[in-house]
């Protein structure tokens, strides 16, 4: 049995000898520990020898098992430390990450906010699909009026129209709070309109609106010119036009100063101004829709597109690109 034993010594040397990975060494603990492993079987032999062999046996036995465990403890110890040191470099450069960023009409969305909010303005907000009653009626576009045809509407139903612009807000607000108050409004609106580089059937507006017992043409002006010359981070002029909505009696249009050219370019059509937004003087009508007392309230009103700030600020000339998605010219802003 010595002999035997002493063998299997010599076969266990050999074997951890070569092991140089983890499983391999774990492969040897069971071939040689396990519960019936090589040494099992010399245990079990034990057992059936005779008193006077037994200590010397035994001896053997045990000092060979723990020779056994510990050298594999040691080169399962070597064999850790040395790993990470061989599969990591520390000092090789990182992989960036690519950051993402807010799409181009998220941003001036966030400008457009950040802007009215400095100006002490909130944000207020009104459904999509809406009644025929807030999109048309409660702002004075009586039925079968034809200032309806100036926007091509999808109809949901007989009541309910998907919204063609972000005034209904300016109701909605006003019917649930007193005034004196300043909101603006940003969301989707609709409109039967063919796609093309300047007209999406789905696209944004803002809407602003201003009550208070005194403000007038020149507040809304005032107010103007600082949104847009803040927004375009340059000092902008308004011209107003006259013009014409249900909602605002006197109504304009308003234009800016050509925030890319000082004397003429293809955005401005050579002219220097942009049409940009349309705006008024609350109409009395309106006011009665809601209750307000038209002697005591004044307001102005102004409404544009989001899109098409975006595009003037960028110098974009087809409204298709900002719905594309396409990442290379995402990327660009
Ligand atoms: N709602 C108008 C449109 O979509 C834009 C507009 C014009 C809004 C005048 C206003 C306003 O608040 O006062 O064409």
């Amino acid at each position: 049995m010595e002999n035997e034993l002493s063998g299997l010594s010599a076969t266990f040397d050999r074997e951890i000898d070569v092991a140089n990975t983890l499983k391999e060494l774990d492969s040897i603990r069971i071939k040689f520990l396990g519960r019936k492993g090589l040494l099992s079987v010399f245990y079990e032999k034990f057992g059936k020898l005779s008193k006077e062999e037994r200590p010397k046996i035994g001896q053997i036995l045990n000092s060979m098992k723990n020779k056994i465990e510990e050298k594999i403890t040691r080169k399962v110890e070597a064999l850790s430390e040395t790993i990470p040191s061989i599969s990591i470099d520390y000092t090789m450069p990182g992989y960036k990450i690519p950051a993402g960023k807010y799409h181009l009409i998220s941003q001036t969305i966030k400008r457009v906010k950040d802007i009215f909010q400095g100006l002490n303005f909130d944000i207020a907000d009104g459904p999509e699909i809406e009644t025929d009653y807030y999109n048309f009626e409660s702002l004075n576009f009586p039925e079968h009026h034809p200032a309806r045809d100036m926007q091509d509407t999808f109809h949901v139903d007989g009541k309910h129209v998907l919204r063609t612009h972000t005034s209904p807000v300016q109701i909605r607000t006003m019917e649930k709070r007193t005034p004196p108050l300043n909101i603006i409004s940003i969301g989707k609106c609709y409109r039967n309109d063919p796609l093309d580089a300047s007209h999406l059937p789905v696209f944004q507006q803002v809407e602003g609106l201003m009550i208070s017992e005194e403000v007038n043409f020149g507040d809304l002006k005032g107010v103007l010119k600082i949104f847009f010359s803040e927004f375009f981070q340059k000092e902008t002029n308004i011209r107003l036009n006259p013009s014409y909505f249900p909602f605002t009696e006197p109504s304009a249009e308003v234009s800016v100063t050509c925030p890319i050219c000082t004397n003429g370019c293809p955005l401005c059509k050579k002219s220097g101004w942009i049409e940009i937004f349309g705006a008024g003087m609350v109409d009395p009508n309106v006011f009665k829709k809601v209750n307000y007392d038209a002697e005591k309230w004044t307001g102005f009103a102004f409404g544009g597109g989001i899109e098409r700030l975006t595009l003037i600020k960028h110098s974009i000339n087809d409204i298709r690109l900002l719905y594309e998605n396409d990442v290379r010219f995402l990327n660009q802003f």
